[in-house]
């Protein structure tokens, strides 16, 4: 088979990215610009802020790409975008922007679901085995997903409130800790010791998670210790907060694993950036014997290098969108949009 060039946009949040990604696999080039610091201003994003940026700079990011994979937009095979879920007025962007190049150029055009793209990450360098067991944790998601196949997917468990990487974000946001707040906890935490009492999170039979206990929680004791005129030792705090949300998802991981049977496990989305995390769950895979996936750091948090690698397998099932494609802002990973024809 020839080898497939697709140009693939990434505007769901707060990083515009534009990629060009040979054959799923290989990164030809990325240009991203990373609106974090106008965020940390504000502590965390501001959408209307958010879609200005993208407006503002995608057409300069698609250029820096192209320039940068010293090729143009004719000699691509297909542009793929990002549609879900995420922000809406940033997804639109990206939509918008990869309809007009699909539409002056002639281009086929594929809508990635952002989820799908995280998981796909994993590609780039590497490839994903099957049945595979995928941990998504990122600032909008906490997923357990179980894929016989490529293009097969059974949730098994969700976050039944917010996300891990909401969390952290909260926990740093309670602590004074700068905007995105996973690297800023991460880094405190290594400077800490387990000094304070967490509470157990969810442990029930499901393969779900809860965090909305532990920011609570979190944010209790450091208002009564503020009260008290008591000093909170934040790297303590942070080192606590992250030993007890990677236990809640170590638990429900071993348990998949054990259940299933599975040997293979992929992790994805910003949070698997914690090296702690990754740790702690490659200590576990071992254990059991499992191969365990997690894509480079730089393909952890969004980029559209990984929203190229999941449009090559859409590409390959002939998986193509028409001109009415919309963003939306919570579509969920569907089996459909995925699967081969
Ligand atoms: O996947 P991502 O870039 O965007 C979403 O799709 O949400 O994930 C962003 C999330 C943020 O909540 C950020 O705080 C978290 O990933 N994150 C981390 C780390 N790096 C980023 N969380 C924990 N430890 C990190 N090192
Ligand atoms: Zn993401």
């Amino acid at each position: 088979m020839k080898d497939v060039y697709i140009l693939a946009i990434e505007s769901s949040c707060d990083e515009t990215s534009v990629s060009i990604v040979k054959n799923g696999c290989e990164d030809i080039a990325t240009a991203t610009n990373t609106q974090i610091d106008v965020h940390t201003i504000y502590g965390g994003v501001v959408p209307e802020v958010a879609s200005r940026l993208h407006l503002e700079n995608i057409t300069l990011v698609i250029e820096e790409c192209l320039k940068k994979a010293n090729m143009t937009v004719d000699e691509v095979d297909a542009i793929a975008v990002t549609y879900s879920p995420g922000l809406l007025g940033s997804l639109l962007v990206g939509v918008e922007a990869a309809k007009a190049l699909a539409l002056c150029y002639n281009k086929p055009l594929i809508k990635v679901n952002h989820m799908m793209g995280h998981i796909c990450g994993n590609n780039i360098g590497q490839t994903l085995e099957y049945p595979l067991l995928s941990l998504v944790i990122s600032g909008g998601h906490t997923d357990l997903i179980y894929m016989k196949e490529e293009g097969s997917f059974e949730y098994l468990g969700s976050t039944l409130d917010d996300a891990i990487g909401e969390c952290f974000d909260k926990i740093a946001r309670i602590l004074g800790m700068p905007y995105p707040g996973g690297p800023s906890i991460e880094k405190a935490a290594r400077e800490g010791k387990d000094a304070y009492t967490m509470p157990k999170l969810l442990d029930d039979e499901t393969y779900n998670f809860s965090f909305s206990g532990i920011k609570s929680h979190v944010n209790n004791m450091v208002h009564n210790a503020h009260q008290r005129g008591e000093e909170i030792n934040k790297n303590d705090m942070a080192h606590s907060f992250q030993n007890c949300v990677t236990d809640a998802l170590l638990s429900k991981c071993e348990k998949a694993v054990i259940n299933l049977g599975v040997k293979n496990f992929a992790v994805a989305g910003g949070v698997a950036a914690n090296k702690f995390i990754r740790g702690a769950l490659n200590d576990m895979c071992e254990r059991h014997d499992v191969k365990m996936f997690v894509p480079e750091f730089r393909y952890c948090t969004d980029n559209a290098t990984m929203i190229g690698a999941a449009a090559y397998i859409l590409y390959r099932a002939n998986k193509f969108s028409d001109f009415s494609i919309n963003a939306s802002s919570h579509e969920e990973l569907d089996v459909t949009d995925f699967s081969k024809n």
